[in-house]
Formats: structure tokens, C-alpha cells, sequence
């Protein structure tokens, strides 16, 4: 019932959908420039941007977009997931589940060392389902624009 795999140009009108619904989510509203850069990255096999895709029953219903970086820490690549979503259709049938599982496989289908990820505090939904895999660690996040924002 849920399939997951790379994501392929063919699918670039869904993906653009669910990035649409994963924005509103977020309540940000991404310069067109900044989507059209993201989603040729996805597909560019040769950027360590990796997209990925899962099917249910057919249709494309959920993503998830990670960057593969190396580490000071560690020797071998490690994966941050930046984006998850499934759309809110689906949503429930363990396609959110199905997802992560895929980015463990790659580890270490493809040596990465690492996933990891954050989320809002308060997003209880999906920290009910990350739960099951690990539990949230002390850090928290800072961030600093250059223009200021
Ligand atoms: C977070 C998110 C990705 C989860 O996706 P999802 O497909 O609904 O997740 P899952 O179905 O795998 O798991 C969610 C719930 O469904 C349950 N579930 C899993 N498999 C199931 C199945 N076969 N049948 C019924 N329920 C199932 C899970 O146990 C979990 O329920 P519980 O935590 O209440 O016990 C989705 O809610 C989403 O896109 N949210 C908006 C964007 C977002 O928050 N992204 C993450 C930002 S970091």
C-alpha cells in the first residue's frame, strides 16, 4: 500500500502541490525562485539535496527533502531531514512512519552515518511519531540572518 523512492521529474506537479500544503503548514509563503531552486536540486542526483517520495495506493502522498553533509563528528556523510510532509488526506496510515524508515534504509544502504532532525516543541503530532524512534535531545536552535531578519 505505501511505496517509497526517489523523487522523478514526472512527479514535480505533485511535489509541487505538497510543498504548497507543507508551506501553508508553516504559514510561509517561499519566493517562487526559492521552490523552482529547491526542486531542481531534488532532482539533481549530483546536489547532496535528497528528495524522496512515498506512494499510497499509487498517488503520491508524501515527501520527505534532506541534505547530506559531512561531519566534524564522524567520518561518514551524516543526513539532516529538513522536510517531512504527508498530505493531510493520507494522513494517519503510517505513510509519516514509512517516510523515516525510507531515510534509515538509505543510511545505510548508503553509508550516512546519521539522520537527524528537529521540529517545533509544540508540533505534537509529529513528535508523536518521531518518539518512536528516538527521543528529542537538550539542544536548541539559533539562527541569524545576513540581511537582519
Ligand atoms: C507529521 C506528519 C508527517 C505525520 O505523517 P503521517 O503519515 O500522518 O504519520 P503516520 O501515519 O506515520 O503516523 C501518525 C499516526 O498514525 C499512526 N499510524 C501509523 N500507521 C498506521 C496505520 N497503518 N493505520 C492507522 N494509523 C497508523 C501512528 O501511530 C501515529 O498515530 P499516533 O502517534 O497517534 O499513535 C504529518 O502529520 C504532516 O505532514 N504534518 C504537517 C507537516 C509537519 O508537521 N511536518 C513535520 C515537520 S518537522
Amino acid at each position: 500500500m505505501i511505496a517509497t523512492r526517489a523523487i522523478a521529474a514526472a512527479d514535480s506537479a505533485r511535489w509541487l502541490e505538497l510543498w504548497d500544503g507543507y508551506n501553508r503548514f508553516y504559514e510561509t509563503d517561499l519566493p517562487p525562485r526559492v521552490t523552482e531552486q529547491t526542486l531542481a536540486r531534488l532532482l539533481d542526483p549530483a546536489t547532496s539535496v535528497i528528495g524522496r517520495i512515498a506512494e499510497y495506493d499509487g498517488r503520491v502522498a508524501g515527501f520527505s527533502a534532506s541534505i547530506v553533509h559531512p561531519s566534524t563528528w564522524e567520518i561518514e556523510p551524516v543526513c539532516y531531514l529538513e522536510d517531512l510532509f504527508v498530505d493531510p488526506a493520507a494522513r494517519g496510515h503510517g505513510i509519516g512512519r514509512a517516510l523515516i524508515e525510507d531515510l534509515i534504509a538509505q543510511c545505510h544502504e548508503r553509508g550516512w552515518s546519521r539522520l537527524y532532525w528537529h521540529t517545533r516543541a509544540d508540533n505534537l503530532k509529529a513528535r508523536r511519531l518521531y518518539d518512536q524512534f528516538s527521543s528529542a535531545d537538550d539542544f536548541v536552535r539559533y539562527r541569524l540572518f545576513r540581511d537582519g531578519r
